[in-house]
Parts: C-alpha cells; structure tokens; sequence
C-alpha cells in the first residue's frame, strides 16, 4: 500500500511518454498511467491502435482530450526523433518521463538466419531507442532533471537460444544505459531506470523476427502461462516511481536463472544449455518456445 501511495504521488501530473503504447506492455502502462493522472504522449507506428488505446484512457480516467497526444512514430526512422521530440515538448512543455519501452523479440537459430535481421534488430531496439533517448535527454539536463526508463529484458542479463540477435540488443541497451548513468553524476536528479522482464503476455510472439525479414511466426502458440500484461506494468511503474535502477520482473524460472547468471554463470550456463534443448524443441514443434518450464497460471 505504501509504495502504490508512492506511486500515485509521483507520477500524478507528470508527462510520461510511452514509446511502442499500441499493444502489450506499452499499451497497458498507458492504461495505469492514466489512471494514476498522468499525461501522456504515446507513439508507435500504428495511430489506429494508438486511437483506440486513447479512447480507452479517457474512458477509464478523469483525463482529457488534450491530456494525450497521440504520435506516430518509426523508432527506425531515426530522422524523425528529434521533431517528434519537439511535438512533445509544444504540447506539453515538458516531458518528465520516457519509457522506451517499443520493440521486438526474435525466434529464430543463428545458422538459418540471415543478417539483415540482425541489422533490423539493433536498429530498432537498440539504435532507435538510443536515438530518441538523445534528444529527450537535451531537455532533461536542460530542466536537470527527469527519468528515462528502459524496458529492456531478462535476455538483457542472461542468453538463450532462438534470440541471438534479441538478447545482443537488450545487452547493448543495458551497457548502454549502464554506462550513460555514469556520465549524469552531475545530475543527480535524472535517473536512469531498466526494467528486465521475463516472459509477458503481449503481442510480442506474433511480431517477432524470424530467420529473414519477409517471414512471420506462423503459429505463435499458447501464451497463457506468461506473467500476466497487468503485473508486469504494475510493478514497472512500482520500479519508476522509486527510482529502482535495474527491476527484474519476471517468474520463475527465468528469474532463478537471472540470479544464477550474474552470481553463479557457470551453473546457469549448465542449466540454460538443459532448457535450451527443450525451448529448441519446442520452436521446432510449432508451440511456444517457453511452454513446458514456464509456471501454469490459471
Ligand atoms: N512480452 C515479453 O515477454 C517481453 C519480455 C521482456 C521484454 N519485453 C519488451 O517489452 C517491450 C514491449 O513489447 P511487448 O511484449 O509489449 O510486445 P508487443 O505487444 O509486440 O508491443 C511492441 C510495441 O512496439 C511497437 N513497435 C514495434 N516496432 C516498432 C517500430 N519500428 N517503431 C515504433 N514502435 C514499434 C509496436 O507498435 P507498432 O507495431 O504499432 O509500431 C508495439 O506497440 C519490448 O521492448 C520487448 O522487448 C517483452
């Protein structure tokens, strides 16, 4: 209760731009932001989808029209980031929060994939991520102050097979920001936050890379056995507002496995290549590559 006060308290009135708010996490953080007062800019490449996730906040809050703008925007389109900075900052004069939180995960092996899907990787998670942080960055050290927040991955912290290229842009994102937060000490009321999760349910299956770039997942699988959108969001925001520099949000295994990897890496190295097996098997066998370890929720 304490820290859902803490919560209310800070992030009320504040302007949070959630980046990717068209579905999954996104779309649900923008939901509780709304709730808790925020105002909001949410982009992604879909406006339709950002449409409908605007109607529903104004349902489901006391905001207004003009307490969320909507903006479209192609984390690759890199040119674009600094005007779309700019639409934030005239509409709201501010912009107090960024969750960079737009992306997409990977199911493919490395020997059958080809390497502009590496390149489309990087260049979305991790490249237009840092891109758009710049420039909001600027007005940050300018106001001296804000958050810029991360979503990042547990294949930030650890590795894992079918996501070669996924788990190296949520690595670069992590030495990244892990780094940048050491060149802000001057600032010290600009924090630096990532959020790892584990296994969510979102849209994330369905769009993600697979072995060449004009290919789609065929049958993404059952993802009921995922953390549920509602939590993962509840405990980001949690994260946020008490300034938690690195959040690992996620069940178990996966988050057993995070604790072995940064404390013990040879037993989680053991440990990956056994479920690693089977998350290959699974891939192979048309369900989702996390099935049979992840815990059943009813
Ligand atoms: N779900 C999980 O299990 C999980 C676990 C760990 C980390 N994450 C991270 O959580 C974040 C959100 O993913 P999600 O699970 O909520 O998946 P999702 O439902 O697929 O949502 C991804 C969001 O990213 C946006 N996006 C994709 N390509 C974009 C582009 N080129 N430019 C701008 N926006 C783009 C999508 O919007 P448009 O298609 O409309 O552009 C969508 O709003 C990602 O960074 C992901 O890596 C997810």
């Amino acid at each position: 209760a304490v820290l859902i006060l803490l919560i209310e308290h800070e992030l009320r009135g504040k302007v949070v731009w959630v980046t990717g708010a068209s579905s999954g996490i996104g779309e649900e953080l923008t939901y509780q932001l709304a709730k808790l007062g925020a105002l909001l800019a949410i982009s992604a490449r879909r406006e339709d989808e950002l449409q409908r996730v605007k109607k529903k906040c104004l349902q489901i809050s006391s905001l207004t029209e003009n307490d969320i703008l909507v903006l479209r925007l192609d984390l690759t389109d890199r040119s674009s980031h600094e005007a779309a900075t700019n639409s934030v900052l005239k509409h709201f004069g501010k912009i107090d929060v960024l969750v960079n939180n737009g992306g997409r995960s990977q199911r493919s092996l490395f020997v059958d994939t080809n390497l502009d899907v590496y390149n489309a990787i990087i260049e979305l998670n991790y490249l237009g991520t840092i891109s758009l942080t710049k420039y909001v960055l600027n007005h940050m050290i300018q106001r001296k102050k804000g958050k810029i927040v991360t979503v990042s991955s547990v294949m930030g912290i650890m590795g894992a097979p079918l996501a070669t290229g996924y788990c190296a842009s949520k690595h670069a994102l992590q030495g990244f920001f892990n780094s940048l937060r050491t060149e802000l000490t001057d600032y010290p009321e600009i924090s630096i936050i990532q959020i790892c999760p584990g296994p969510v349910q979102s849209q994330i299956i369905q769009n993600v890379f697979t072995e060449n770039l004009a290919k789609s997942l065929e049958n993404s699988g059952d993802q009921s056995h995922k953390m549920p959108t509602d939590r993962c969001a509840r405990l980001t925001l949690v994260s946020v507002a008490n300034d938690v520099k690195e959040a690992w949000i996620s069940d178990h295994p996966y988050l057993a496995v995070c604790y072995l990897w940064q404390y013990a890496p040879t037993w989680a190295w053991w440990l990956m290549n056994r479920m690693g097996k089977r998350r290959i098997q699974n891939f192979k066998s048309g369900i989702d590559a996390d099935a049979s370890y992840s815990r059943k929720k009813k």
